[in-house]
């Protein structure tokens, strides 16, 4: 096996223990908080640290990530008083949070990491059987991989999760697609809502968006042009100045189909020219005015709008570039925090804040207050803790003091539970909605037996094919991923003069294309996997993952990631460890076989190994430019052996778009937790809406799906406020307990 490529680097770059000899895992042993640069946030534009300003609002809404985030500035911007509260601060202008290309360490930064544990399998055997699997030391540090250090714990499969103000938003990789057809009408059907029918649910899309990549004619109307997030895609000539990594799409395009004959003559077209111009393209990068027949040939190859309203969308086998939620005009990530930013601080002409919207940072949301003397209960407000790394997600927080000031405030129209898909389940079940048994074997007073809530958890399945090459990939040789001081890539991305491809590599994800298309076990013909790629090693979530990932030592690897879309198994959990509403929840995913019937579970492994067959030809139809990619990861041995590489994955595939544990579901449907407007079922004036409401994870990245049902919730909460519109009756008549 080709794991001596792993030793060479942690020995290199991480503090790490080697134990055993035969290492076949990720062998990584760090530090709980990790070390991490302290560069300032680059603009003193942030929300300030504070506690509920008032003891009361109409609306009150807990979490600020895709979900509660716009919902707050929408329903302020409508003219009602929001508060938005978050237990993390404003970290908007890290400098890891603003570039594209630092998504994974911004991950890990310590001011906004929640790192989660769970758990793949309940059974032990096999989630020990994971390489990255993380364990607590006898002396207190994290070890992931298969050699822990002697008495060390188990702690679970590590899970990155933002806790600070826009949520996961803030450190995701950026890309943001629509979900499928059926993913929205799958809605409708089972709550016979025609609202949710996927042409209507495009307007949403169009609400959000400001589209700023060049669209195929005709079709701007299918588009948002001023919504507040910002689409746009990477400057073509930031890969094309790197003649390996156009060599790899080359590859990638001829093993999935696509005619690559026009970008291999670009590349040997351009090889030609820097030898003419006695430009060392092996060692360096070319000048972007040489690339321009290979953006060329790029442009036409990936031409397709994957968010584009054709009827094929959703099945034509397509070879595409990404749209990501980031803005053209300085390649900084744009999303939800900017929105609530600019509303929050908004100021009328004569200086006075335009809109009431209070965000609370550093307060954690520990229960939803109801008022039980009605027919039904209602929300009524919400009590927190207020201080600063208070959940036990956070590397920083203290587990063995509780600290934290008390506080209430009070909601006059609606509490809003938008903590995300592990998180709203546990707010829920704290403040006494959730199946009733748990609860009770808690001690925690029942307000409303609700079985669903914290059941249905879904995740994608995902894994990775990695490569190293003979030679290094020249477009990240100068890149210090911020690891030291006087990086030249950030000087290159943050220099004003700089435009476009010219801001070099930190001005793009680094994922430039993806492959969607359907495996022979899709029900529907809808896309089922998805293959993206980038120049650094990434093969799963561990601690200390991203500064594995890309660094300053190592620049030849590149990594398929291969994602799973429509995954069959809806068996997760989230329960609660305790009643501490610092104290993390017991999230259990229950993957593959365990969660399903072998028939089934074999249809999700069966189109992962495609998947993972089609990523490992990727790497061997690439152009001999210097040298063949060497597969080292999963091992030959594994790859060829189709049960093999079906226990590989049962073993190794992980995820991060954790959905649909508190499900919107059918009126005779016990296990919904919401109707087809984000209520939780037997109580008045309380709606989730985060990842956590879809009933089946959607299409095969949930950011914007989420976007759009922060808007599609806006319409629904402002329309039941309107004497005849939705359900509730016209104020005057409200009855008072
Ligand atoms: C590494 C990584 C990469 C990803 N890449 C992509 C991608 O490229 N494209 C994509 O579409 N998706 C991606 N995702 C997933 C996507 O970002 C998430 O699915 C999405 O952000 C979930 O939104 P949410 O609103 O449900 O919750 P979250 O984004 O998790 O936000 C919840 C917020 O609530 C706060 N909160 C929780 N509980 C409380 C409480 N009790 N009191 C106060 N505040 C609380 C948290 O601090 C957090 O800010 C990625 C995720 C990760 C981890
Ligand atoms: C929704 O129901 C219609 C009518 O029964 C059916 O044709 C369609 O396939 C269903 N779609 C989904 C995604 O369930
Ligand atoms: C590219 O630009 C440089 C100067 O910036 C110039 O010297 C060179 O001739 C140009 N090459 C081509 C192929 O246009
Ligand atoms: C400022 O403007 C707001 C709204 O435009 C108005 O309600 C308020 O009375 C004004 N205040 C002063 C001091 O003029
Ligand atoms: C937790 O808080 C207590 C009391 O303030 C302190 O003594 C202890 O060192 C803290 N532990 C950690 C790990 O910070
Ligand atoms: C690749 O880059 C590394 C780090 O900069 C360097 O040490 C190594 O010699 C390079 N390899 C080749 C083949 O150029």
């Amino acid at each position: 096996m080709k794991s001596f490529s792993y030793l060479a680097l942690l020995s290199a770059i991480a503090p790490c223990a080697l134990a055993g000899s035969g290492v076949d895992g990720v062998d990584v042993l760090i530090d709980i908080i990790q070390p991490q640069n302290s560069y300032p946030q680059t603009s003193d534009k942030l929300v300030p640290i504070a506690k509920p300003a008032k003891d009361e609002y109409e609306y009150v809404i807990i979490g600020s990530g895709p979900g509660g985030a716009p919902l707050a500035a929408n329903l302020a911007i409508a003219g009602h008083s929001v508060l938005l509260i978050d237990a993390g601060g404003d970290y908007g202008h890290l400098r890891e949070r603003e570039s594209p290309a630092l998504a994974n360490p911004s991950s890990e930064r310590n001011e906004v990491s929640w790192g989660f544990f769970t758990h793949h399998y309940e059974n032990k055997e096999l989630e020990l059987k994971d390489r990255k699997l993380t364990w607590l030391t006898p002396d207190g540090k994290f070890y992931s991989g298969v050699n822990p250090p002697e008495g060390s714990e188990v702690l679970g499969n590590f899970y990155p999760r933002y806790g600070g103000l826009g949520g996961c938003a803030e450190h995701n990789a950026l890309v943001a697609l629509l979900p499928s057809k059926n993913d929205w009408d799958h809605i409708k059907n089972v709550t016979g809502d025609a609202s949710w029918d996927n042409t209507a649910m495009r307007k949403y899309f169009k609400k959000v968006e400001t589209v700023q990549y060049p669209l195929p004619e005709g079709t701007e109307d299918s588009h948002g042009h001023d919504g507040y997030l910002k689409m746009s895609i990477n400057p073509a000539g930031i890969p094309a100045q790197d003649i390996k990594l156009m060599s790899v799409f080359a590859g990638a395009a001829k093993a999935f189909g696509v005619d690559n004959s026009e970008i291999t003559a670009a590349i040997n077209d351009a090889v030609a020219l820097a030898q003419e111009n006695s430009v060392d393209y092996e060692t360096g990068l070319l000048p972007l005015n040489m690339t321009t027949g290979m953006t060329d040939a790029m442009a036409k190859m990936l031409v397709w709008d994957i968010n584009n309203d054709d009827p094929d969308r959703d099945t034509k086998r397509a070879f595409a570039r990404l749209p990501q939620h980031m803005d053209s005009t300085n390649y900084r990530r744009s999303t939800p925090r900017d929105y609530v930013y600019d509303i929050a601080t908004a100021k009328t002409s004569n200086g006075t804040r335009k809109y009431k919207l209070d965000v609370a940072l550093h307060t954690l949301a520990t229960k939803v207050l109801f008022d039980t003397t009605g027919r039904k209960p209602k929300a009524v407000g919400v009590d927190y803790l207020f201080g600063e790394s208070l959940y036990r997600a956070d590397p920083r927080a203290n587990h063995t003091e509780d600290g934290g000031e008390p506080g209430t405030v009070r909601a006059t129209k609606e509490v809003i539970v938008a903590g995300g898909a592990f998180n709203s389940p546990q707010l829920l079940k704290l403040s006494g909605v959730g199946p009733r048994e748990e609860l009770e074997s808690f001690d925690i007073p029942v307000v409303l037996d609700l079985p669903g809530v914290g059941e249905n958890l879904q995740d994608r399945l995902e894994t990775s094919v990695n490569a190293e090459f003979p030679t290094n990939f020249t477009r990240i040789l100068a890149c210090y991923y911020l690891a030291a001081d006087g990086d030249p890539c950030w000087a290159q991305y943050v220099d004003p003069e700089n435009k476009d491809a010219a801001k070099g590599t930190y001005a793009s994800n680094g994922v430039v294309m993806g492959s969607f298309f359907t495996s022979s076990f899709s029900e529907d013909g809808e896309h089922d996997l998805w293959i993206g790629g980038f120049p650094a090693l990434f093969n799963g979530f561990y601690p200390g993952y991203s500064s594995n990932a890309a660094t300053v030592a190592n620049k030849n690897w590149w990594s398929w990631l291969v994602l799973k879309a429509h995954t069959r198994n809806n068996a997760g959990t989230v329960k609660l460890a305790t009643t501490n509403p610092r104290d993390t929840p017991i999230i259990t995913f229950h993957n593959a076989y365990e969660g399903q019937t072998k028939e089934e579970a074999d249809k999700d492994v069966g189109a992962l190994r495609e998947g993972m067959r089609m990523a490992v030809s990727f790497f061997e139809n690439i152009p001999a430019i210097d040298g063949a990619a060497s597969v080292f990861w999963p091992p030959k041995e594994v790859r060829d052996d189709e049960a093999a590489l079906d226990d590989w994955i049962v073993e190794e595939a992980w995820g991060h778009h954790a959905s649909c544990s508190n499900k919107i579901g059918a009126d005779d449907d016990k296990m919904a937790v919401l109707d087809s407007k984000f209520r939780v079922r037997g109580i008045d004036r309380l709606r989730v809406v985060d990842a956590s409401a879809f009933p089946k994870i959607p299409g095969v990245f949930p950011v914007l799906p989420i976007m759009m049902m922060a808007e599609k919730a806006t319409e629904d909460i402002l329309a039941t406020r309107k004497p005849g519109g939705g359900s509730c009756k016209p104020r005057k008549h409200k009855q008072h307990n």
